[in-house]
This record gives structure tokens, C-alpha cells and sequence, in this order.
């Protein structure tokens, strides 16, 4: 369903808010539910979404027409034809899916409220594609491609954002004898078609005792998912690099494959690629482990599973300095793009930065950077470019922490003028004393 625009998803009438630890709670105001995508939900000591993180859910920046974002999509969805293309999966998730469903073990990071927006205990916004294999998988489609916006809490700089967009791809497959010897032909194929392409790749091991197949897994099937996970990848990088790179036979594209660990594959990989004089990373795959396979009921099958940040490749296919840029929708952006076609993004302007700094003793050591980088990108929106903790050290007496914070602020469309950052750094540091309870020094 694409969700029109113009209609706003959240109806609330306050102005922002953000909790996070008990004592950082006790100086917020969140109210008592929220509404999220047509739906509400009870809050709780877990909520900590934003207005600015909720006015991102409609943008769907995936299925605009022309945006980088949606061609590059495109192209990688043109490359597996034959698979299911899906992309209008709810960004509302149980922490169940995100990670349990996945193997994720109880202590993760990444389940911590500091790195991920929850609505409530029980809900959250993905942080991953990941989230939805049990689900895909259990619907019964054995080959796929989801494209979604996907939620991080996260640094404020060039290159980080709060919302990105992800794409996952998975194929499964029976792993009787005639169906491993089918796999295996489509890898010949596939082989006799990168033999012929300007790729130079730096392999590792299908497996190896740091990396290793799954018990359940016989050596020929296990080898040979691993085989067709690697094949695949490589002539879809070959696509859409070497199309921008210009591989030629002298200077061919360079693809590196590096042993890797994530929760729920193994043997698990990361993926390189050469590109302008630097090795970048792609994305990260590896063979689905059997649990997730299990729990979606599909017990008698095995495959592969891939995810890649799209933000990150389109920056560099399209020399987009900014990832905030993304979000614009002003017509000197959105209008340089033809749907389809990679152009280098011309830039129209740099107007010059403002910096301001701020120093104030926190409330309490529990609360996490994270919760500062949300209440400057709430107050300031897409004006603040970048966020660096410059000093940060502890009062010997009192045990006190301090921290001293530089926020850079930028227009893309035009100058701002000294005022107006004064009243957003203003409002930057009456909102930092409200919500967290820091004490300006
Ligand atoms: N979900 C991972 C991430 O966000 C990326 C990933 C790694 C996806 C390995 C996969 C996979 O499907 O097999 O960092």
C-alpha cells in the first residue's frame, strides 16, 4: 500500500520527546500512547521514538520514482528476475523478529535502547531487512528481494542518518540430489559468464574451521550454496560497478570477499569492492543457519541470504557527498535524476557552515550519546550536518561528566544567517536541559 504523503502518520499534539533511562525519563513528558502507521500503542519505558524519526515512515524514498534511492533498487531487482521483488513490508516489528527469530543471543548490542527505536517493549522499528525472513520464508517464497527502510540510532555526520534503506536478498532450495545437481549447473553458467567479464576477484575459503558449515549441512550442499551465494554476488556487483568504474581488461573491477560473523548465518562473508582507489565495504551475506529456516517451517530446505545498504552505494555511484541529501525535495536534487540511469550528481551549491559549542554536565552517566544526537536532530532537522563530541572528561570530586559539543550546522538550499542558528542552538540547549536534565556549564 502506498501511503499518500500529505496525511500526516502521527497525531500528537506535543513537540517532541525522547526516554530513555529511568533517570533520564523523569524529565521527559511522553504521553501515555502513540500512533504509528494507523496503529496505537501503549508507551513504556522503552519508547524513545521522535517526531522527526515518525515523519520518516511515509517518505518511502524507495518507491519514488527517479530517486537515487529507487533506481539503484531497480537495477539490483532487474539482475534477479526471477525472484519475488517486495517492498511495502510495515518498518513496525516485534523485537521477536528483529533479532530472536534470527538467533540474535540475549545480551546483542543491538537490542539495547540506546542503539534502536522502540514504540514499546513490544515493538520497534527494524534495524535490519534481516527482521522479515522468518516471514518471507514462511509464506512459502523460496527466492527474494525486500527493499525497506530500516531504523538505527546513530552518530550525526556525512555519512550517518537515523533512517536508511536496506535491500535483502534469499534463495532457498530442496536438498535432494537432483536439486543440489541443479544448483550446480547455474553455477557453471554462472561461472562461464564471469570468465568472461573484467572482474578480478580475491576469494576466501567457501568454509573453514573460524568460518565454518553448519552440522546439519552435508560438505557437497553446504559448498555448493556457498558456491552460488558468491557467484551471484559477484556478477550483481559486476553490474552495478562496472558499468560506473568502466572495467576493462587491464584494470578490471576488484571484488574481495572476506570471512565474517553474523548471528544467523555460517558460513558468513562481507563483501569489498575497489572503487576510485579504496576498498568499500558492500554488504554482508552467508548461508542462512537452519533455526531461521526451521522456525518458518521450511525445515527440508537450505540457501543463501544477502543484505546492502543502499544509501552507501548510491553515494558512491552517484557522488552524492551528503546522506542527508537523500531527503531533500527540492527540485536542484530531486530533478538531476532519470529513473534507471546512474548520473554523477552535479552539486549546486555549498554554502557555508556555522558551528556552535555547547558544555554541560550530564544528568546522569547512564544517559547515552545517542540521546543527544536525538534531541539536536529533532530540534534542528536536516540544518545540522554534524555532531563531535570535542571534550569529554569527569569532575574528580564530585564524579560528575562533562561533555563539550560542537554542532555544525548547513543549509543545502541556501545561507543561514547568524540569527537563525542562534535560535536553533537556543533551542538545542533548552531542549537538552528538559529532556535529559543537563546542566548547562
Ligand atoms: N542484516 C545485516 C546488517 O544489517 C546484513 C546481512 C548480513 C544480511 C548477512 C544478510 C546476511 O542476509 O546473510 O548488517
Amino acid at each position: 500500500m502506498l501511503l499518500s504523503r500529505s496525511r500526516p502518520l502521527y497525531r500528537f499534539t506535543f513537540n517532541g520527546w525522547i526516554s530513555t533511562s529511568p533517570s533520564i525519563r523523569k524529565f521527559t513528558n511522553t504521553p501515555s500512547s502513540i500512533r504509528v502507521l494507523e496503529e496505537t500503542y501503549p508507551t513504556d519505558d522503552y519508547t524513545n521514538l521522535t517526531p522527526s524519526i515518525l515523519s520518516k515512515l511515509s517518505r518511502r524514498l524507495h518507491a519514488q520514482k527517479g530517486h537515487p534511492i529507487s533506481t539503484l533498487r531497480s537495477l539490483v531487482e532487474s539482475h534477479f528476475p526471477d525472484f519475488s521483488h517486495l517492498s511495502s513490508l510495515s518498518p513496525v516489528v516485534t523485537p521477536y523478529q528483529n533479532f530472536d527469530s534470527l538467533s540474535f543471543p540475549a545480551d546483542h548490542p543491538g537490542r539495547a535502547k540506546t542503539d534502536s527505536y522502540y514504540i514499546n517493549k513490544n515493538a520497534m522499528l527494524r534495524t535490519h531487512t534481516s527482521a522479515h525472513e522468518v516471514e518471507i520464508f514462511s509464506r512459502g517464497i523460496e527466492r527474494w528481494l525486500l527493499t525497506a527502510d530500516v531504523y538505527r540510532r546513530d552518530e550525526i555526520d556525512a555519512s550517518h542518518y537515523p533512517v536508511f534503506h536496506q535491500m535483502e536478498g534469499a534463495k532457498i532450495f530442496d536438498t535432494d540430489a537432483s536439486s543440489i545437481e541443479r544448483v550446480e549447473r547455474e553455477c557453471q553458467l554462472l561461472e562461464r559468464q564471469l570468465a568472461a567479464s573484467n572482474i578480478a576477484i580475491e576469494d576466501v575459503q567457501h568454509m573453514s574451521e573460524t568460518n565454518p558449515a553448519q552440522t546439519s549441512h552435508d560438505m557437497r550442499s553446504s559448498e555448493v550454496t556457498a558456491k552460488n551465494l558468491k557467484l551471484c554476488l559477484n556478477s550483481l556487483l559486476y553490474k552495478l560497478f562496472a558499468g560506473v568504474a568502466g572495467a576493462t581488461k587491464d584494470d578490471p573491477l576488484r571484488v574481495r570477499w572476506i570471512e565474517a560473523y553474523f548471528p544467523f548465518t555460517s558460513p558468513s562473508f562481507e563483501v569489498e569492492v575497489f572503487f576510485r582507489g579504496k576498498w568499500l565495504e558492500i554488504l554482508g551475506c552467508g548461508v542462512v543457519l537452519q533455526s531461521t529456516l526451521d522456525r518458518a517451517g521450511v525445515a527440508n530446505k537450505m540457501g543463501w541470504a544477502f543484505g546492502l545498504g543502499l544509501e552507501r552505494i548510491a553515494m558512491i555511484l552517484y557522488s552524492i557527498p551528503d546522506i542527508r541529501l537523500f531527503w531533500s525535495e527540492d527540485a536542484r536534487f530531486l530533478s538531476q535524476f532519470t529513473h534507471g540511469k546512474i548520473d554523477a550528481f552535479k552539486p549546486y551549491s555549498r554554502y557555508p557552515p556555522s558551528h556552535r559549542d555547547i558544555s554541560f554536565w550530564k544528568s546522569s552517566s547512564d544517559m547515552h550519546d545517542n540521546d543527544l544526537y536525538d534531541v539536536i536532530r529533532d530540534v534542528a532537522g536536516d540544518l545540522v550536518e554534524d555532531v563531535a563530541i570535542i571534550d569529554r572528561f569527569t569532575h574528580q570530586k564530585t564524579q560528575r561528566h562533562s561533555l563539550t559539543v560542537r554542532v555544525i550546522y548547513r543549509s543545502f538550499d541556501r545561507s543561514l544567517v547568524n540569527e537563525e542558528v542562534n535560535v536553533l542552538q537556543n533551542r538545542v540547549v533548552s531542549r537538552l536541559r528538559e529532556r535529559l536534565g543537563v546542566e548547562i556549564r
